[in-house]
């Protein structure tokens, strides 16, 4: 699969298989990330590589905030109650991976840090597509960021970034529809 190919192929996959992904497949898509560029090249990201029952806690985190927010049982629609149940369980994956920059207090620097991870997390998506695995990007957990901190021990020098579940796909969403170039592209100079 091609760059351009993989760029298409991502989906964000909320139904994953039964079934682990080894750990070298993991470390080469961590290796993969790792190529992107970064501020500075300080290399600013970090990866928490979930697996086992801490990650049953980490998806809990986001499952009490899903259902804080919504209607109480009983009075929620076909589509809140799956929702609810894909945050409880990011959709049964056998792997979450957090990724995590150095804190920092000064706005340029934290755009900065922020930025360079998510170059490095944008490449780990397409990475995993291209392996077959399936991902989703998210920063919905972060609602519940206080307790997603206490589980996974994170001191305050360290900023949560996102998240996303990594395992092989048990669905084949289509693409939402993307806007077309005329209304997010100003051409200069042309
Ligand atoms: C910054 C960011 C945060 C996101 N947070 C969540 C999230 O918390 N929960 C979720 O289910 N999807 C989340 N998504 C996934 C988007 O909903 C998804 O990318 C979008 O609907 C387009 O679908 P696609 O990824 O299949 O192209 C997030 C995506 C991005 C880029």
């Amino acid at each position: 699969m091609d760059l351009y190919q993989a760029c298409q192929a991502r989906r964000s996959i909320r139904k994953f298989k039964d079934k682990m992904v080894p750990r070298k497949l993991i470390t080469k898509i961590l290796e993969i990330a790792t190529t992107a560029p970064s501020g500075k090249n300080w290399q600013q990201w970090e990866f928490m590589v979930i697996t086992g029952p801490k990650k049953d806690e980490v998806a809990r985190c986001y499952g009490r905030y899903v259902e804080f927010i919504m209607p109480p049982a009983g009075q929620r629609t076909p589509e809140q109650e799956e929702f609810l149940k894909w945050a409880y369980t990011y959709g049964g994956a056998p792997v979450i991976i957090a990724a995590l920059c150095p804190a920092h207090g000064q706005p340029g620097i934290r755009k900065m840090n922020l930025e360079s991870v998510a170059a490095a997390f944008t490449q780990l998506l397409l990475a995993a597509t291209s392996e077959g695995l399936g991902t989703c990007w998210m920063t919905g957990p972060l609602n519940n960021e206080g307790e997603l901190r206490k589980v996974l021990d994170i001191p305050a020098t360290k900023e949560l970034v996102c998240l996303t579940p990594l395992g092989y796909p048990d669905e084949n969403p289509p693409a939402p529809a993307r806007k077309p170039l005329e209304e997010f592209v100003t051409w200069i100079g042309f």
